[in-house]
C-alpha cells in the first residue's frame, strides 16, 4: 500500500507511519519537521500556505490519514487530494461532542456546531474545529471514501501529555519516606485510555481497507475503567507496598491542586458531575470495525518503563512534582 501520512512528526502520528512501515506498506509523511520515523518519504510543507500539498497530490495513494486539527489543512487537503486516494481518515477526538454527561455515549450524540474560521488558537475551540474538520473530510468531495475515527485519551509509552503515565511513574517513585501517594476521592469516575499502539495498528488496518473501509464515524476510546481500578492498576504494575492518602475535592482545589492534566494536578481525575461521561462512551461500534485493544496493565507498565527511561519525575507536564506532593502530604497528615 501507498500511504500518505499528514503528520507523522508527533507522537500518534510518528506510531501509524511505524506501524505501516513494519507491515512493508511505502509511507510518505507532509510535515513542517523533520522528526519521522527512519524508512518514510518525508515532505516538507506548511499547511498553512495555500497549494503546500501540491507536491503530493500529483500523486496517488491507496489511503490519507490525516492527524490535523486546523479545518483549513482539512478543508484544502480534501480539496486537493479528492481525487489523488481512495480512503480518507481523519483523526479527530470526542472532544467532537460539547455533552459528556454519559447521557447519550454512542456516536448519535449530538456534536459541536463546526467553526465556520480556517484557523482557531483558543482550545475551547478545539471539538468545533475538529467537527469541522470531520465535514470537510466526510463532505461531497469524499463522501463514502472519507473515515472519521474519534479517539479519547491517548495513552502509553511516549505520552507526550504524561496523564496516562502519571500514576504508574508516581506509584513506581513516591515523594515521601513513607512511601504514600495521595490520590483524588472519586473511585467510581469513569476514566478510559486507548493505546497508541492500538490505535496506530487499526488506522493502519482502515487504510488496508481502502474503498472497502466502513465510513464512521467511530468512537476510538479504552474500556470504561473506574479511577479506582485504574490506580489499583498502576500500583500492581509498579509494584507499590506503600499506602494511599485520599483527599477529597474540595481539600484539593484549596490547595491550587487541578483535574485531569497540567502541572499541579491529579491527572484523568474530574470532579465535575457534567463530565462523568468523558471515560464512558461507547466503542462498541469500533470494536465491532475491527478495533483490538490491549489490556490495561500493557498500557500502564509499558508507559511506566518508557517513563521511567526518559523522565526524571513526575509531575511534568501533567501531575504533581515530588516536592507538590511531599508538601500536601506533610499538610494532609497535620
Ligand atoms: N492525545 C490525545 O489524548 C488525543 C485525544 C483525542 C484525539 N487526539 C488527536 O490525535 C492526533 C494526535 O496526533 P499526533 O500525536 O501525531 O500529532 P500532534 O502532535 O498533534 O501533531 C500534529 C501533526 O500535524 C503536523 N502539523 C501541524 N501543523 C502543521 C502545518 N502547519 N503544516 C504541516 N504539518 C503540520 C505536525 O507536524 P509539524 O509540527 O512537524 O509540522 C504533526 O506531525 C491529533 O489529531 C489529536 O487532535 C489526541
Amino acid at each position: 500500500m501507498k500511504l500518505l501520512i499528514l503528520g507523522g512528526t508527533g507522537w500518534l502520528g510518528g506510531h501509524i507511519a511505524r506501524e505501516a512501515l513494519e507491515r512493508g506498506h511505502e509511507v510518505t509523511c507532509v510535515a513542517r519537521g523533520t522528526d519521522v520515523p527512519e524508512g518514510v518519504t518525508l515532505v516538507h510543507a506548511d499547511r498553512d500556505v495555500d497549494d503546500a500539498l501540491a507536491p503530493v497530490a500529483a500523486d496517488s495513494w491507496d489511503g490519507v490519514i490525516d492527524v490535523a486539527m486546523q479545518p483549513g489543512h482539512v478543508r484544502r487537503a480534501v480539496r486537493d487530494l479528492a481525487q489523488a486516494t481512495q480512503r480518507y481518515i481523519f483523526v479527530s477526538s470526542v472532544s467532537a461532542y460539547p455533552d459528556h454527561s454519559g447521557a447519550n455515549p454512542t456516536e448519535s450524540a449530538p456534536v459541536f456546531e463546526p467553526l465556520e474560521s480556517d484557523t482557531f488558537t483558543d482550545m475551547a475551540e478545539y471539538g468545533a474545529a475538529k467537527v469541522a474538520c470531520e465535514n470537510a473530510a466526510a463532505r461531497e468531495r469524499l463522501g463514502s471514501r472519507a473515515t472519521i475515527v474519534r479517539p479519547g485519551l491517548i495513552g502509553g509509552p511516549g505520552d507526550p501529555s504524561a496523564r496516562s503515565t502519571y500514576w504508574p511513574l508516581r506509584f513506581a517513585s513516591p515523594s515521601n519516606p513513607e512511601g504514600a501517594v495521595l490520590v483524588p476521592d472519586h473511585p467510581d469516575f469513569p476514566t478510559s485510555v486507548i493505546d497508541v499502539r492500538d490505535l496506530a495498528q487499526w488506522l493502519v488496518n482502515l487504510a488496508e481497507l481502502g474503498s472497502e473501509a466502513p465510513t464512521g464515524p467511530f468512537n476510538a476510546v479504552g474500556m470504561s475503567t473506574p479511577l479506582a481500578q485504574h490506580l489499583t492498576i498502576a500500583r500492581e504494575v509498579a509494584g507499590f507496598a506503600g499506602s494511599i492518602v485520599v483527599k477529597k475535592n474540595e481539600w484539593l482545589r484549596e490547595r491550587g491542586v487541578s483535574q485531569w492534566a497540567g502541572t499541579k494536578s491529579l491527572p484523568l481525575w474530574i470532579a465535575d458531575d457534567s463530565m462523568r461521561g468523558f471515560g464512558a462512551w461507547s466503542n462498541a461500534r469500533a470494536l465491532e470495525a475491527g478495533l483490538a485493544l490491549r489490556p490495561l496493565q500493557d498500557t500502564l507498565r509499558d508507559g511506566l518503563e518508557w517513563a521511567l527511561a526518559h523522565s526524571s519525575e513526575p509531575g511534568v507536564p501533567s501531575g504533581l512534582t515530588q516536592e507538590q506532593e511531599a508538601e500536601l502530604l506533610a499538610e494532609a497528615r497535620l
